[in-house]
């Protein structure tokens, strides 16, 4: 049976539990160096043409290293990728561009090295009949103990990075290390009344469970009489939902290297059934080095077959989902090539003058025009993901996400190398990394209701999971 479900708007807005030394209640390491130093990658082939393969610690620096990037990389490309480059814009108006598909003008082939193997991929991929073996799937997670360690005193609020559904989202300062994170505060009132309870908490659950070099850190959640608040990792280059309406759209191979990125987060979600559900460019936070981040575990949940809730965004709704059928997680699988055709064009397939209803009738009848310069191989691949007939879905099929991941589109994806962010970014945000730098996030008017009452709280018993912060 279908369950009430909730839809989200579309926006038109113009480490891991081990490593305790990341934590929000670690003490100081280094008062005068917030920064943690990253690892430099061991690149032995090429990288993105438009991104200097230097060390990470120089790239995050300031803004004007960015544009002396822009500046010293191939023009045309770099000018695509350079926010900078373009003025800032609502949401883009759907425009086929009428030459057709170009492989060496708009879509440069230059991820090197992602085009090529390591030897010990070539020799494994000779072991196997030609057929290149995908990484072993990353052991799941036991769950992180988060509940109960941090409380609102542990933090000195600064201002809010985004806002969603029931609450915002705020960069705060730890008092015990001085690092940043981002807290999630969920309005109680706001996420009962909108019968988000389970929703709620279920968001808390999964991203305690899941541990993967794509997606946000939890350490820990609390509440007080009004609020739910989660602690997350603060991701610093913004989402990817500014980069691309800044850029209008992504070159093929910036476009992959980003599904490639969430390709790699999907298998590992449901590798644990978890479906993640939310797919879109708002939740998918650059990290300093430009890799993805995916946030929002709002309408996460773990399903080992079928669950009916209606949930999600407007653009993203798989068929099934619209028509309030039982479905899977190959609804992940539809999302992602929303996601890839929204990179690759600039609007999502069904996008029809901002009606959710239209939308859905869109859906439905499931015709999507691909625009002339597309690459090929990306548009076999968009015409798998994005198909109502679930037999035929990849994804969906008997190869589950390695037949996404075998897709001609990433053949020159190296897998491995890239899930252990072995691969530069196409965009380095221009951010000062450790400092609490949100200059890529938009600004919001602040929230002007106190955190950390004590008074009643009517809701106590929704969120019992939750440790409150006074007891
Ligand atoms: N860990 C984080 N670091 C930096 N910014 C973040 C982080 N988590 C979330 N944000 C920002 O806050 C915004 C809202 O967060 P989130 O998507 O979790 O809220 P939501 O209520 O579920 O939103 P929506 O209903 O719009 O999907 C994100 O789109 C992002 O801009
Ligand atoms: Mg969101």
């Amino acid at each position: 049976m279908p369950t009430l479900g909730f839809l989200k708007k579309k926006r038109t807005k113009d480490s891991t539990g081990s490593r305790d030394l990341d934590s929000p209640t670690s003490p100081v390491k280094d008062a005068h160096s917030p920064i943690t130093p990253t690892l430099t990658k061991s690149t032995t082939g090429g990288s993105f043409s438009f991104n200097q393969s230097k060390s990470s610690a120089t790239q995050e620096s300031t803004a004007a290293s960015h544009s002396t990037q822009a500046s010293t990389a191939p023009s045309k490309t770099v000018d695509s990728m350079n926010p900078s480059a373009y003025p800032q814009q609502a949401y883009a108006t759907p425009q086929a561009s009428p030459e057709p598909y170009q492989p060496s003008s708009h879509n440069v082939p230059s991820i090197q090295n992602m085009i090529h193997p390591t030897n010990a991929q070539e020799q494994n991929k000779a072991a196997n009949g030609g057929v290149v073996q995908q990484p072993a799937q990353p052991v799941p997670a036991t769950p992180r103990v988060t509940k109960g360690k941090y409380t609102l005193p542990d933090f000195q609020i600064q201002r809010t990075l985004g806002t969603g559904s029931f609450g915002r989202v705020h960069l705060v300062q730890s008092k015990h290390n001085q690092r940043f994170y981002a807290i999630k505060v969920l309005k109680k009132a706001q996420v009962v009344k909108m019968k988000q309870v389970e929703h709620t908490n279920d968001e808390r659950r999964m991203l305690q469970q899941v541990k993967h070099p794509f997606l946000i850190t939890l350490w820990g959640t609390f509440q007080d009489s009004k609020n739910l608040y989660m602690v997350m990792d603060f991701v610093e280059g913004g989402e990817l939902f500014s980069l691309l309406r800044k850029s209008q759209r992504f070159p093929n191979p910036v476009a992959k290297f980003y599904a490639a990125e969430v390709t790699l987060a999907l298998d590992y979600l449901h590798a644990q059934n978890i479906i993640y559900r939310d797919l879109k460019p708002e939740n998918l936070l650059l990290d300093r080095h430009g890799h993805l981040k995916i946030t929002d575990f709002g309408f996460a949940k773990e399903v080992p077959d079928i669950t009916w809730t209606l949930c999600g965004t407007p653009d993203y709704l798989a068929p099934e989902v619209v028509a309030s059928k039982g479905y899977n997680k190959s609804v992940d699988w539809w999302s992602l090539g929303i996601l890839i055709f929204e990179m690759l064009c600039g609007f999502t397939p069904f996008w029809d003058g901002g009606s959710p209803m239209k939308i859905y009738e869109n859906i439905l009848k499931g015709r999507v025009k691909y625009p002339p310069y597309i690459h090929p191989d990306a548009q076999d691949l968009l015409q798998k993901l994005i198909t109502p007939d679930l037999t035929k879905r990849l994804g969906n099929l008997h190869g589950g996400s390695k037949d996404v991941m075998n897709h001609p589109w990433f053949a020159e994806v190296t897998w491995e190398r890239l899930q252990k962010k072995d691969i530069d970014a196409p965009y380095v945000p221009p951010v000062r990394a450790g400092v609490g730098d949100a200059s890529q996030f938009d600004k919001y008017p602040e929230e002007t209701e106190a955190y950390g009452q004590t008074g009643d709280d009517p809701y106590v018993k929704f969120f019992t999971n939750l440790k409150h912060q006074l007891t």
